[in-house]
């Protein structure tokens, strides 16, 4: 078994990014949420180290997240970050004060004694605070090992139980050294071994699904996505003609993208996949229907229902595969949020198609571990690397109701938009980009005539996680250019716009 980090989540903000920073150190990593494991479990598990998130509660409220101190004791090192810092504090008996004036935001300078968590890091450097609570006085056994102008205790330990805790955030960028003060906490103070490699991972993988589906009869719904994707190469590696991959059309996808999925994993590949031209099925099913969330509706009982139809065609399946990933597993410390859209993932559980059992090869993995995965399978880089695609695709980029004239404009115009960023070398300065089929129509002059043509929004934008997202400030001569093309090759467009709204308020897509 290779060695695994527990992160234990109370709710901060960054707990998948402290994860991640520990995989990229080649070490696994996992998330639960402090009220879903025992210490009896984090026992069990066989942990070599634990990391306390941040959270945004103050450890002397009832309501905030607590833990079983007995954990300070089951022999496990561990890391307190922010509120896991203080909550640290708390659990082994020291004290947590509130002060207006010690709170801490933005870049602070930090001043670091020499200690195994702060090796081969000067002794003063620009970490992140966010905090208003702080640690007036250590509990027993600790020692101070940091401090800043305002917070006299920045850093502790407890050397006989190998406690530590930062008030400061070593895993975001803006600290200074931050990934070398996970490495020493991973490797020098937990000893593991940096074992969690994506060329291993895919390797075993395929082995083990060698031996687990042999003589099965597997089905995927290949969406063309980057999992999906890499779901349906590392099992046909695995179990070659015996996976079936039903690839549907709904016809709502971007310009010759159908074409491109089919020609990669049938062509290339050589995949048993089932492209399903079911274009006209889901453009009845939408006919006069403009309100976002119906839309979204049909469309995934839709899918659904084709999916279906295509399965019943193939006969007895033993396994359902899914392209389910890490972020989708995890539940977070915080509360539920509210739903805002009803997100359709192409290849959601059929209900009426009977199999035994689910394989979903990528569950432990967040996305760059994928894409990487991916890489080494060898997709080809336009899919790997490809920007998020939304499961009810052009649908929801097509303000009121679609027809098929109206998603041919749009495939176009958002086909220009993608070749003007591409060449401007652009593709990786922004997360997301794409133009939108907006209802208005305005007046517009060619020639000396008067036109009154459709409006075209271009969006693009920059976020780590889509939860939040700033608008890209693409440079305007690449926008100049991509409006300039639009309105002269896509008929019936007189007008471009550039969307420069961030999330929230609004939300990455318009519908
Ligand atoms: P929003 O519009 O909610 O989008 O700010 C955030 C991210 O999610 C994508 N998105 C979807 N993805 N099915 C998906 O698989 C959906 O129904 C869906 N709606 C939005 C969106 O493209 C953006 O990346």
């Amino acid at each position: 078994m290779t060695d695994k980090i527990l992160v234990l989540d109370f709710g901060g903000q960054y707990n998948q990014l402290i994860a991640r920073r520990v995989r990229e150190h080649h070490v696994y990593s996992e998330i639960k949420p402090y009220n879903k494991i025992s210490v009896e479990e984090i026992k069990k598990e066989g942990y070599k180290g634990i990391i306390f998130t941040g959270g945004p509660n103050s450890v002397y409220d009832p309501a905030s997240p607590h833990y079983d101190p007995e954990l300070l004791n089951a022999g496990i090192p561990i890391l307190g970050i922010c509120y896991g810092d203080q909550l640290l504090a708390y659990m082994a008996g020291g004290k947590v004060e509130s002060a207006e004036n010690s709170s801490e935001y933005g870049k602070t300078m930090v001043n670091l004694e020499n200690n195994i968590l702060f090796k081969d890091i000067p002794s003063m450097i620009i970490c992140w605070m966010s905090h208003t609570d702080y640690i007036s006085a250590l509990p027993e056994g600790f020692t101070k090992i940091g401090y800043t102008d305002k917070c006299p205790i920045a850093a502790m330990f407890d050397e006989s139980r190998k406690l530590y805790g930062v008030q400061f955030h070593p895993e975001v960028t803006h600290t200074e050294y931050g990934k070398q003060i996970l490495y020493n906490f991973i490797f020098r103070v937990c000893d593991c071994s940096p074992e969690w490699k994506m060329e291993s991972f895919a390797a075993s993988c395929i082995e083990k699904y060698k031996e687990e589906l042999k003589d099965k009869k597997v089905l995927l719904a290949l969406s063309g996505g980057v999992d999906s994707s890499v779901v349906a190469l590392l099992l046909h590696n695995a179990i070659g003609q015996n996976l079936t991959c039903v690839f549907v059309d709904h016809g709502l996808l971007r310009k010759n993208e159908a074409d491109f999925v089919e020609e990669t994993f049938k062509g290339k590949f050589g995949l048993n996949l089932i492209r399903v031209n079911a274009g006209e099925r889901f453009l009845t099913k939408l006919a006069g229907v403009s309100d976002p969330e119906t839309k979204r509706k049909i469309i995934g009982e839709e899918f659904i229902r084709v999916f279906e139809d295509e399965a019943k065609k193939i006969g007895k399946i033993n396994v359902l595969a899914q392209g389910t990933i890490y972020p989708d597993v995890i539940e977070s410390g915080k509360g539920d949020s509210a739903v805002i859209k009803s997100h359709h993932n192409v290849g959601g559980l059929p209900d009426t198609i009977s199999f035994d059992s689910i394989v979903e090869p990528l569950r432990d993995l967040f996305k760059d571990e994928v894409r990487e995965v991916g890489e080494k399978l060898g997709i080809p880089k336009e899919l790997v690397w490809r920007q998020p695609f939304p499961g009810p695709g052009l649908a929801v980029r097509i303000i009121g109701e679609i027809t098929e004239e109206k998603v041919k404009t749009l495939q176009d115009a958002d086909a220009i938009f993608r070749e003007e960023i591409a060449e401007a070398g652009l593709e990786k300065d922004t997360n997301q980009y794409f133009a939108v089929l907006t209802n208005v129509h305005s007046v517009g002059v060619m020639g000396d005539a008067r036109t009154y043509g459709a409006t075209i929004a271009l969006r693009a934008v920059t976020t780590d996680d889509f939860m939040t997202a700033d608008w890209t400030r693409l440079p305007y001569d690449v926008l100049a250019k991509a409006s300039g093309r639009i309105t002269n090759e896509v008929k019936g467009i007189s007008r471009v716009v550039y969307d420069i709204t961030s999330k929230p308020p609004a939300t990455v897509e318009w519908e």
